[in-house]
């Protein structure tokens, strides 16, 4: 948390409401003081998210998350937690003085400062001289200077070692430049991987620049097209979309997103006002990029290259996300190679109309697995079939009934008979209710006054000052730890409330776990102090018993019969106080 005040965090969570937040995204139903919302982190029917104006958190009575704005955010957006404060910052009008690219509290933060600064070098080169062909070649492509700016296009000079040269002279070891795939060591000598190429930064899904695609645009017979950066601790491939971060805005207000091949499609449609789209950067799809896209939970649209090797991975990977239960939908574009073509011939309109009419995965395979087929033919009839029934095997028994309908209706064969074929889910046995209960774990009553005493020094620091003055120790570790930054917090702030507490601790998983699970456990708790006496002077009992027993188990063991009394008359005196 080192680049941002915690007094800047503190301010912008307490001048945005929670409740005013949370609405932008559910529905929430005013209940007494507190509003209710069906919760989104897990599948809920009826309202059981509970949301404090007067506390500033929300907690879920059934899936036990809990958490501040921030946190509501990060679950929601699924996004990490600066980005966070960055959305609700920009919710409330408040602009952040910290630069959050700044703010990355990460282990590679020499290697980001390295590759932004190559980034860097290679815009300025575009704008010199040198760049003039460069930019002429992506203007003929359709892609302007505000594009270029926008994604941060540069160019590599027709120099073997400028890059190099420039990075030493800025401290950087030959080590780290070479091990982000900068340059390449060849025997003794050192050159810049990317000479003379158009160069696209690419972003992992946070947004720092963790590598380079660089184009060749001088007309080159004997270089590949596309040069990328080798795989290096901060680039990795399969864990990248490219646009991905740019992109999430918009994918989140149109509800969708566009999955292309290449990065240049996703650049010309950008460019072209269709922001919600990210590109593969090939045809693979990994399963850290299905989890991603996963997440983002919008329908996705397949719109992949216009050729045999694009069509096989329509297939492949709408296979994949539709056995992650996402919602696929499949462009396929004629008369042109790809998006980027066909934009530059007929049009982002004539685009915009091919994605309002996208095919759902499935009608797009039942199309597809027609292919070479004469299906007036009972024998491709029966492949046919055959194979649209090996392909739907891990949808939903509806799903599977719905196509199997629509194919006896199209061929007019017995539904009975299709039906024979599929695989549907065994029928499962109807359990009475008390078989199903679950069974709560036991609270201790020990982990029951804790989980208040702690909770309740969050709400207001007179219970810190209690606290302090009657027991000041907790058994386990954890508890004491929680307890020790609330005393720190409010020492340091002078105040204490638990949504800025909350951020405080953001950074500490397991503290924050800790601390979720507190807020949930005493969600009816109230401000009072004798309720808070109590849970103390249970504590107090629960220690004391314990003494007594480590007491009793030592004097069993202690041979020596002086020492022996001299426990006893010690046991006596605790026992007086119980
Ligand atoms: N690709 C690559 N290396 C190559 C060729 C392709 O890494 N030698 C990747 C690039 O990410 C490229 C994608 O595969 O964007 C699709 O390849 P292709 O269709 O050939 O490129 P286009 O995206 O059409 O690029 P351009 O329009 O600039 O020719
Ligand atoms: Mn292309």
């Amino acid at each position: 948390m080192a680049y941002i005040s915690e007094e800047e965090l503190n301010n912008i969570r307490s001048n945005a409401d929670i409740v005013d937040v949370i609405s932008d995204y559910l529905d929430l139903k005013q209940r007494g003081r507190n509003y209710v919302a069906v919760c989104p982190f897990h599948d809920d029917h009826s309202p059981s998210l509970v949301v404090s104006r007067e506390r500033q958190m929300f907690t879920c009575f059934t899936c036990k998350t809990s958490g501040n704005v921030f946190s509501f955010i990060m679950k929601y957006e699924n996004v990490s937690f600066p980005e966070a404060v960055q959305i609700v910052a920009k919710k409330i009008g408040y602009a952040l003085k910290g630069n959050l690219s700044n703010f990355k509290e990460s282990k590679y933060k020499k290697e980001y400062e390295i590759m932004d600064f190559a980034t860097k070098y290679y815009c300025n080169n575009i704008n010199t001289a040198s760049g003039i062909k460069a930019i002429k070649y992506l203007e003929d492509r359709g892609i302007t200077k505000d594009i270029i700016k926008e994604f941060n296009i540069g160019v590599s000079l027709d120099k073997k070692e400028d890059l190099y040269n420039i990075l030493l002279k800025k401290n950087y070891s030959l080590e780290e430049i070479s091990d982000l795939g900068l340059v390449n060591k060849i025997n003794l000598n050192v050159y810049d991987t990317f000479i003379n190429r158009i160069m696209i930064p690419i972003e992992n899904l946070q947004g720092s620049v963790v590598g380079f695609t660089g184009r060749i645009y001088n007309g080159e017979q004997d270089m590949a097209k596309y040069l990328n950066t080798k795989e290096t601790k901060i680039f990795k491939k399969g864990n990248i979309l490219f646009n991905y971060h740019n992109a999430r805005n918009s994918i989140r207000e149109e509800k969708q997103v566009i999955v292309v091949e290449g990065n240049m499609d996703a650049i010309t449609l950008s460019s072209k006002g269709i922001k919600n789209v990210v590109a593969l950067m090939g045809v693979a799809l990994s399963e850290v990029q299905i989890d991603t896209l996963k997440k983002l939970k919008v329908p996705i649209i397949l719109m992949l290259d216009n050729d045999a090797a694009g069509l096989d991975a329509t297939v492949k990977n709408g296979e994949l996300l539709r056995k992650a239960g996402v919602d696929t939908k499949v462009v396929r574009l004629s008369d042109a190679k790809d998006p980027d073509e066909y934009i530059r011939a007929k049009g982002v309109d004539a685009l915009r109309d091919n994605i309002k009419h996208a095919l759902s995965f499935l009608d797009f395979l039942l199309e597809y697995l027609k292919q070479n087929l004469d299906l007036n033919n009972i024998t491709d009839l029966k492949k046919y079939i055959n194979s649209v029934i090996s392909h739907i095997n891990y949808e939903d028994d509806l799903t599977k009934q719905l196509i199997i309908s629509k194919i006896s209706k199209e061929y007019q064969i017995d539904e009975q008979i299709l039906i024979g074929e599929i695989n549907l889910t065994p029928q499962k046995k109807i359990v009475k209710k008390e078989e199903t209960k679950e069974i709560k774990p036991k609270i201790s009553k020990y982990h029951k006054a804790v989980s208040k005493i702690l909770y309740m020094m969050m709400l207001d620091n007179k219970y810190i000052t209690i606290y302090k003055n009657k027991l000041g120790y907790f058994k386990e570790k954890i508890e004491r730890v929680v307890a020790s930054e609330i005393v720190y917090y409010n020492r340091e702030h002078g105040s204490i409330n638990i949504a800025d507490f909350i951020t405080y601790i953001t950074s500490n998983e397991e503290l924050s776990n800790y601390v979720s699970n507190i807020i949930s456990e005493n969600k009816n708790t109230i401000d009072s102090v004798s309720e808070f006496n109590d849970c103390i002077d249970a504590v107090l009992k629960i220690l004391k018993e314990d003494e007594i027993k480590e007491l009793r188990d030592k004097i069993v063991k202690e041979l020596d019969v002086d020492k022996k009394v001299e426990l006893m008359n010690k046991l006596m005196d605790l026992k007086k106080d119980v």
